[in-house]
């Protein structure tokens, strides 16, 4: 904990329970020292790397501190994990919203288009949402693996109708595996866990007046969908893809090929300040 982001109230209660129950493992196990000096120069490594929130992620530490910080918001659209792909400042997109270029590689998926309405719980449409939508293509994975694809592909921010409506033009997502090159890949194989994730997208949704909501959509029929290595899949969070095989409905999108929709309404929560007036 970083004494300077959490108050020294909450550090002198927690830190000393943290403590303990990391000393009782230690005695528990019989912990050498050969052990723990491997320990700290795998940390030393996982900071080098930048893999901290990796590490937080596949160890589901990043899902119980997300289900904890959200408990109780019954009525919104279940948050979900971050994870460390996110970029800052992606760019802005234009209506109609589409959210990647043309690629070398960009035949190998299916277009899909993502729509629905951001509300509050009572249902009023909130016409100043703004989504930032990151996720990776059809194959290859993100941007910043995959050096086929623009930078910034498959991410971009953008408002809402008056109505709350949105929708945007991507590509189906393929499930991909969490970066396995650095220490935290190593830990993985080590202790027999599996790097991969289920396909999904993930949504950041800011609205004047309401809580931030950050989480992702997953897709049925997936192979791990119910073995993601961050476990972060929620059963409401799982929407159908709806294929659309009719020549004229391709043709009215301005494609040659058969499309995908899905629909994801996104109910936010009024913000803290709000509900306590
Ligand atoms: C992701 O979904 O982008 C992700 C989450 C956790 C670890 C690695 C990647
Ligand atoms: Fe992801």
């Amino acid at each position: 904990m970083d004494p300077t982001k959490v108050s020294s109230e909450r550090l002198q209660r927690v830190l000393p329970d943290a403590l303990a129950a990391l000393h009782g493992v230690i005695e528990r196990h019989r912990v050498t020292e050969q052990e723990w000096s491997a320990v700290l120069a795998f940390l030393t490594e996982v900071g080098r790397h930048e893999e901290f929130v990796l590490l937080s992620d596949v160890t589901k530490t990043s899902v119980l501190v997300d289900a904890i910080s959200h408990e109780g918001e019954t009525d919104a659209t279940p948050s979900d994990v971050e994870g460390p792909l996110y970029r800052e400042d992606p760019p802005w997109r234009e209506k109609p919203v589409k959210i990647y270029e043309k690629y070398e590689g960009v035949e190998n998926g299916d277009v899909l288009f993502v729509h629905g309405r951001v509300t509050s719980a009572n249902g009023t449409p909130i016409s100043d949402a703004v989504l930032d939508i990151w996720q990776t293509g059809p194959d290859g994975g993100y941007d910043v693996w995959d050096e086929r694809q623009p930078d910034y592909n498959f991410r971009g921010r953008f408002g809402v109708e008056e109505d709350g409506s949105y929708e945007f033009q991507t590509m189906v997502p393929k499930p991909y595996t969490v970066p396995t090159d650095g220490p935290v890949g190593r830990l993985l194989e080590a202790s027999g866990q599996h790097p991969w994730r289920p396909a999904h997208i993930h949504f950041k949704v800011d609205a004047e007046g309401h809580e931030p909501l950050i989480t992702q959509v997953f897709f049925p029929d997936d192979p791990y969908l119910e073995n993601d290595t961050i476990g972060a899949v929620k059963p409401a969070l799982v929407r159908p893809l709806i294929g659309h095989e009719a020549e004229e409905e391709v043709a009215r999108r301005g494609l040659s090929a058969p499309f995908y929709t899905c629909e994801f309404d996104i109910t936010l929560e009024p913000a803290m300040s709000a509900a306590r007036a």
